[in-house]
């Protein structure tokens, strides 16, 4: 099978020396990738500047904006199987990229920002050749944060972690997450190494590819 594994986070550029960005680490999209590279699958993995090596065996196509992600997806995404959405896109941009370095300044500034595109409820439903996995972190109301982000961003099964513990999650090595599908169904895969969860998520997709590829040589 074909994946399509985004990680990481994207920077928005403010001026030529700074940037909005996040705490991903991308160790969880990294480990995804292995472990679907392990299970025999091809992956394209569309990284954000991560803090990790990647995993080997996989073509990296490196990414550092949400618009320069958001035309890398559209582009892979026709010729695959499924697309993994783990990056941590950034959610505002500048409205304005300052040229020239900003000085400093004593007084208090205000820098307006712009939502970015979300790239997930960009693709279409319709007709679609491939499953769709997208992630949510959230620091609560996990479930139904969640079982909303599932509909309104047309997955076929959304990866929720809880962020608000500091034993797992972002930047962590371990994680902790529930799986939400579409059937209204979910599965619990409780704390351990992102790795072992990786292994987990990739047998899933596995799975779920299996049935649709079954469904539709009928
Ligand atoms: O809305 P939220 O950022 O929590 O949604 C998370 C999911 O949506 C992740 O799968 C993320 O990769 C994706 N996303 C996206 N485009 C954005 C923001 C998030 O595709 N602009």
């Amino acid at each position: 099978m074909r994946f399509v594994v985004t990680a990481g986070p994207t920077r928005e550029a403010i001026d030529p020396v700074r940037f909005i960005s996040n705490r991903s680490s991308g160790k969880m999209g990294y480990a995804i990738a292995e472990a679907a590279v392990a299970a025999g699958h091809e992956v394209k993995l569309i990284s954000g500047p991560a803090s990790v090596a990647p995993p080997a065996g996989t073509k990296i196509i490196s990414i550092t904006t949400s618009d320069e992600l958001h035309d890398e997806v559209h582009r892979t995404v026709r010729n695959c199987d499924v697309l993994v959405m783990c990056a941590a896109v950034s959610d505002y941009k500048p409205a304005k990229f300052q040229a020239q370095k900003m000085k400093k300044r004593k007084a208090p500034f205000a820098l307006q920002l712009i939502p970015t595109r979300d790239i997930l409820a960009s693709l279409s439903r319709e007709n679609r050749a491939y499953l769709v996995v997208g992630f949510a972190a959230e620091t609560h109301d996990l479930e139904s944060n969640a079982r909303k982000k599932l509909l309104a961003k047309n997955c076929d099964m959304i990866v929720a972690n809880d962020i608000s513990r500091n034993d797992s999650g972002m930047e962590s090595d371990d994680n902790a997450v529930t799986i939400f599908f579409r059937s209204g169904e979910s599965k619990r895969i409780s704390r351990a190494p992102k790795k072992i969860i990786a292994r987990e998520l990739v047998k899933i997709i596995s799975k779920m590819l299996q049935k649709s590829l079954t469904k539709k040589s009928r």
